[in-house]
């Protein structure tokens, strides 16, 4: 009876509220289960703009995209950093950057901006030369004959390696790490504890997560990576930054070193296994996507050679219209982020025109973009894969309307204003990278008689979703006779 008093109660101008029946836990379970479907159905009982009891917060989602300016235009009363300055530290292991360490939190946000802009070419190049090797050496061996094996594990394999060359280098005495598949490993266990650690569930209750995260640290020690070469300017600026703090321990800066091994491949990987499998399962679209390429380099002057190594410039990338709009489709399907902001005072949100949300201090807001991906009004047929989807008259499609109306975000797997992923340009260059010389030089096919693979919820709200079951790839060097 006691916890039913306790329970908040809905004040004027707030918006509908929807607390469950389990005291702290609220419809954390429902939510969890299938957020897009309890989502939808709350939208339909309560409208745009409701507040649900999860997991010991009050989230109030705003699930009209017209309304989504609103709040990732983000006043002062709105904060994106509280929830990663909490949520992040007990996650991967070190201690809260705003407790006893100034001016780090800034230094680690300014650290971003060296994943774009001039920075982009440098890493993007050399993101192709650890393709190229990763590719050369583990798939394009001698022996022409058709190899198989599981899809996931394949882009796994590649990109993991090839990314984390990339962002922390190579060992000065040898071109690759060993020990890399036990990482993969290593990481696909921590990667699948992730849900419960970032809703704060202690990670001494979650297993072995705490001794194999120590693992992955470990290989990410500064003593262990001052012997490697060839690091990215954000590695090597970013131990620089948290040498100058003398209370960080080794294995704290392994564990900043380590955020950034999942922020650049627990994403990735997926949205590259899902890019390949629709383009796999579809024909039409991958014979336009491969001639794509294959124009791109016509054009350009280069010849593709099946024994010469190929390197694509930036403005090839760029040129690839057919290939990043594949790439947006296979976002748009398979990303189920949460877009969250936490209500710095009581106030009352404006959602434009007379609409307004009153909320109250340490609320948090979320946008929940995956409602917007699958809204048939927005995207016809939403549910099927159409890999021109984002062209339009030979261009880059950036019209999208709802009610009439010119949406001003349309497609948001990698967040929204301040909170966006710094490594969003890295990260589409480096899936087209990888689908480039895929396409290029295998022929490549899923297995036959396999049933459709199907999204795997567990992490929804939390980047790109995971294959709920595995799928054959067979592949073998090209022969220049594509067999889809
Ligand atoms: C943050 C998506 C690849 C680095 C984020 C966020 C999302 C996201 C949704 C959080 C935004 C928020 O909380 O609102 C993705 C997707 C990727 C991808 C879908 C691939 C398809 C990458 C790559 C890198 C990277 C390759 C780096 C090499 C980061 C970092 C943050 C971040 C450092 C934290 C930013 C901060 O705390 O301010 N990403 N990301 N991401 N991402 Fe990405």
């Amino acid at each position: 009876l006691c916890i039913l008093c306790l329970r908040r109660k809905r004040r004027q101008g707030e918006p509908p509220l929807v607390s469950g029946w389990i005291p702290f836990l609220g419809k954390a379970l429902e939510f969890g289960r299938d957020a897009q479907a309890f989502l939808q159905d709350l939208r339909r009982r309560h409208g745009d703009v409701f507040t649900v009891h999860l997991a010991g917060k009050y989230m109030t989602f705003i699930m009209d995209p017209l309304l989504y300016p609103s709040v990732v235009k983000q006043g002062r009363q709105l904060d994106f950093h509280e929830f990663s300055d909490t949520v992040a530290p007990s996650t991967f292991g070190y201690p809260p950057v705003r407790q006893g360490f100034p001016g780090l939190s800034e230094q680690i946000a300014r650290s971003y901006q060296l994943l774009q802009g001039e920075h982009l070419g440098p890493l993007t190049e050399s993101m192709m030369g650890n393709l190229m090797l990763v590719l050369r050496q583990d798939h394009l061996g001698a022996g022409g004959g058709w190899r198989s094996g599981s899809m996931y594990e394949f882009c796994n394999a590649v990109m993991f390696e090839a990314t984390f060359l990339t962002i922390y280098g190579r060992p000065a005495s040898g071109r690759r790490h060993q020990g890399m598949a036990a990482m993969r490993e290593d990481f696909q266990r921590f990667d699948r504890m992730f849900p419960l650690l970032i809703a704060q569930v202690p990670i001494g209750l979650l297993g072995k997560t705490r001794a194999v995260r120590s693992k992955l640290i470990g290989h990410l020690l500064p003593d262990r990576m001052s012997h490697w070469v060839v690091k990215s300017e954000l590695i090597r600026t970013r131990s620089q930054v948290l040498e100058q703090y003398a209370t960080l321990r080794d294995t704290d800066k392994g564990a900043h070193h380590f955020t950034i091994l999942w922020a650049s491949v627990g994403n990735t990987v997926p949205a590259s296994f899902w890019v390949l499998y629709f383009l796999l399962s579809n024909p039409a679209a991958l014979a336009a996507v491969r001639g794509e390429i294959q124009d791109v380099l016509r054009q350009s002057g280069g010849q593709f050679r099946p024994e010469e190594d190929l390197t694509l410039s930036r403005e090839q990338l760029d040129n690839m219209i057919l290939l990043e709009s594949s790439i947006s489709e296979g976002l748009r399907l398979s990303s189920a982020s949460t877009n969250i902001r936490v209500a710095q005072e009581d106030f009352s949100l404006r959602l434009g025109g007379e609409r307004s949300a009153v909320v109250r201090k340490g609320d948090v807001i979320a946008l929940y973009p995956q409602s917007m991906h699958m809204d048939p009004e927005i995207y016809e047929d939403p549910q099927s894969f159409r890999y021109d989807r984002f062209i339009q008259d030979g261009r880059v499609k950036t019209d999208f309307y709802k009610s009439g109306q010119k949406l001003k975000y349309f497609l948001m797997p990698f967040g929204s204003g301040a909170s966006m992923c710094p490594g969003r340009y890295f990260a589409v260059n480096e899936i087209k990278q990888f689908l480039s010389l895929l396409l290029l030089y295998l022929d490549l096919q899923l297995e036959p008689g396999q049933s459709q693979v199907s999204l795997d919820y567990s992490r929804a709200g939390l980047g790109i979703l995971l294959p709920a079951s595995d799928v054959r790839l067979r592949y073998r060097p090209s022969t220049g006779q594509q067999s889809e």
